[in-house]
């Protein structure tokens, strides 16, 4: 299920050629990099779920060509962006988006076994349901041996830990009361029942967060 939600900050800029541009991606882009040449393997599959204008992954294709790249989104309207980003990209390693709905239980993605499953700025914007869905669907989605790297903004200790994420929260929570920040604890125990060790919990501009967490590892 995708909501239609006014997030602040969030306007994409239209390109003319079909691709989105959103600013806050493109800000956030290269503090995700640094976290990707740390952490992914050196060959094998990766999906993206919520690729939302594919501008992320266009980038992190190029920046990695021996790793297959697999965007994805349940919005109609970020697929063609994201077909766009691709066909402008030319790159062997880019494939065309899937449509896929990650918040839908038991969701899966191609032919599974991906070496690396990120998603980056969603769980926030879907229910805990939907959000446990997600983290279920990308345990599924791995390699015996995968990393996943969620990122994103969340409460700390049940705690909303700025003015801005309070007032963010609470926007969102005012547009459903079902959606908003996820806690930190919640996400890496909901990992850990799943099979999912945490690796690392980076501490990322703006107040967001990066956990990298292990299939196989426990
Ligand atoms: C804030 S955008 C983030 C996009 C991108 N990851 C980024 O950081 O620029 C959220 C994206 O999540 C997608 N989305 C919302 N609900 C979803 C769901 N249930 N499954 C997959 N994608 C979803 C939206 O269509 C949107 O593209």
């Amino acid at each position: 299920m995708v909501r239609k939600l006014s997030l602040p900050d969030s306007a994409a800029i239209a390109t003319g050629d079909g691709r989105r541009l959103a600013p806050s991606a493109e800000r956030n882009a290269e503090a995700i990099l640094a976290v990707l040449r740390r952490i992914v393997p050196p060959s094998g599959r990766v999906l993206e779920i919520a690729s939302g204008t594919g501008q992320h992954i266009a980038r992190f294709a190029a920046a990695f060509p021996a790793l297959d790249w697999q965007p994805s989104d349940a919005n109609p309207e970020a697929l063609v962006s994201i077909r766009a980003w691709v066909a402008a990209a030319g790159l062997a390693n880019l494939r065309p988006p899937l449509m896929l709905d990650a918040g839908a239980p038991g969701w899966t993605a191609g032919p599974g076994g991906y070496a690396l499953v990120q998603v980056v700025n969603l769980l926030h914007l879907i229910s805990a349901a939907e959000a446990a869905a997600v983290l279920s669907g990308i345990a599924g989605a791995l390699a015996p041996d995968g990393t996943a790297l969620i990122y994103g903004p969340f409460r700390r200790d049940g705690l909303l830990t700025s003015e801005g994420d309070a007032r963010f929260d609470a926007s969102l929570r005012a547009q459903d009361a079902a959606i908003g920040y996820k806690d930190d604890g919640w996400v890496v125990t909901q990992a850990a029942a799943l099979g999912l060790v945490l690796a690392e919990r980076i501490e990322m501009p703006a107040n967001n967060l990066a956990f990298v967490l292990r299939a196989g590892a426990g």
